[in-house]
């Protein structure tokens, strides 16, 4: 009968939902050293506060730990800890090399590391491999093989991650097809072989690539329009009756994948002498917009209100019904507000205290929020905050009122009456 054993480590927004699945048939650990992750998880608490306790608890096999050990036991060791970029965008491999130097000691014979995070092409061969034979002193090849399977899981989507096609390659055939078989008994979408770790790891970082680069040309034609005096909501809405047009909306792209991931590529493809400039560019657009925003907020205030204007700034992680600070953008134009403005009302129901704190904002709770406001900024369309804000704004708005959508989230019918600025 298959029973593999298997060793996850990082049970972040990648690695939880992976072991909660594997937990449901075979012994898994997961393997996280952040001891306040680990308190709420040995309680059942997702600290994304995505998954709900149900799940925890049909994960019967599943076990969480600070320790190692228990890979000297294991079939699969699958890597899930972060990939950062560093203060000149270019990757931060500090952790990784860390990793692989704490697991490489209990590594058994025959066993199979399978990356999951994301990595820039050849970052497995020319640097993990390497450095899994020096520290575990096994021979590659023989005694121990190598896979990678990139995760695609988007944070907020109600698509679960056994629901998502899933590209794995291998250093291997052999090692291949024990990979694909794995990921064949939790994955109910397809499970597709890829001829290299390469082509795996460069197809992983170019769908967000071109996610990123679509993002900027709608940002693009946003700042645009604007000069022309043209709708782009408008715009874009009827271009998308043409059968082959895909439908982006300007935005704000932050977080640890779509604004990142980019980076890694240009980073690889540097180093072999090619510029990516049309990579390099939407980064350049998408990280302008923060400006682009405040200079119109500006031009906005000027124009209608004086400085002691009053501002409710609403949703602030890196995108809407994500509890999800980390890299956002809507923190960065928060912060240069407040900066200039003193009368600023924050409210993000998903952000808890402790965080505002980290970020330097004083939250208001959604509940409690009672005036009226000259200019509300909606830069996190949240669920909560459409059903208990928006669909009422005229509650907290007066005739000259300002609205300013940010991500085109707004059905015009309820804000009608209000003067509305989209992106
Ligand atoms: N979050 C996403 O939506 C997403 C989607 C696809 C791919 N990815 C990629 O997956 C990787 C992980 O991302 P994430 O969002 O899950 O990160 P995360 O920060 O949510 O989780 C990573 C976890 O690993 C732990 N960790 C770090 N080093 C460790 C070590 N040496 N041993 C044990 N635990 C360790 C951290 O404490 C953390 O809990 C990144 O490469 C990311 O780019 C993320």
């Amino acid at each position: 009968m298959y029973k593999p054993k298997i060793s996850i480590i990082g049970a972040g927004y990648v690695g939880l939902p992976l072991a909660l699945e594997f937990g449901k048939k075979f012994q898994t650990n997961s393997i996280e050293i952040s001891k306040k992750r680990l308190l709420l998880l040995d309680n059942k608490i997702d600290p994304g506060g995505e998954i709900k306790l149900n799940e925890f608890n049909k994960s019967k096999f599943l076990k969480f730990s600070n320790s190692f050990k228990s890979i000297s036991d294991s079939d699969f060791i699958i890597i899930t800890i972060p990939t950062p970029i560093n203060g000149v965008n270019k990757p931060d491999l500090r952790g990784l090399r860390v990793c692989i130097k704490q697991i490489s000691r209990y590594i058994k014979k025959n066993s199979i590391i399978i990356f999951e995070s994301t990595f820039f092409p050849g970052l497995t061969d020319e640097i993990c491999i390497p450095l899994l034979k020096k520290y575990s002193k096994l021979n590659f090849g023989k005694d121990f093989y190598v896979g990678y399977s990139p995760e695609r899981i988007n944070p907020g989507d109600k698509k679960k991650l056994i629901n998502i096609n899933k590209l794995v390659s291998a250093s291997h055939p052999f090692a291949l097809r024990k990979v694909y078989t794995l990921y064949k008994q939790i994955i109910k979408a397809k499970v597709i072989k890829v001829k290299t770790i390469k082509v795996a790891e460069t197809a992983k970082v170019f769908e967000n690539v071109q996610r990123d680069t679509n993002i900027a040309l709608a940002n693009e034609l946003s700042m645009m329009t604007k000069k022309l005096n043209i709708n782009t909501l408008d715009v874009i809405n009827a271009a998308s009756t043409k059968w082959n047009f895909v439908k982006y909306v300007p935005g704000l792209v932050g977080g640890h994948c779509i604004s990142i991931d980019p980076y890694y590529l240009t980073y690889k493809s540097k180093m072999a002498g090619f510029d990516a400039r049309i990579i390099n560019l939407a980064r350049k657009i998408n990280n302008g917009i923060v400006n682009f925003l405040i200079k119109e907020i500006k031009k906005i205030i000027n124009k209608k209100f004086n400085s002691k204007l009053k501002i409710l700034i609403l949703g602030l992680s890196y995108k809407e019904n994500v509890a999800d600070f980390r890299n956002s953008k809507a923190v960065e134009i928060a912060k240069k507000l407040k900066s200039k403005y003193s009368n600023i009302t924050f409210c993000d129901p998903l952000m808890n205290n402790s965080v505002a704190k980290e970020y330097d904002l004083k939250l208001k709770d959604i509940k409690s929020i009672k005036k009226k406001y000259d200019l509300v900024l909606l830069l996190v369309p949240h669920k909560i905050i459409i059903s208990k804000i928006m669909n009422n704004i005229e509650k907290y708005t007066n005739h000259n009122s300002v609205i300013m959508d940010i991500k085109s989230s707004l059905k015009l019918s309820n804000v009608a009456k209000r003067d509305i600025w989209m992106l």
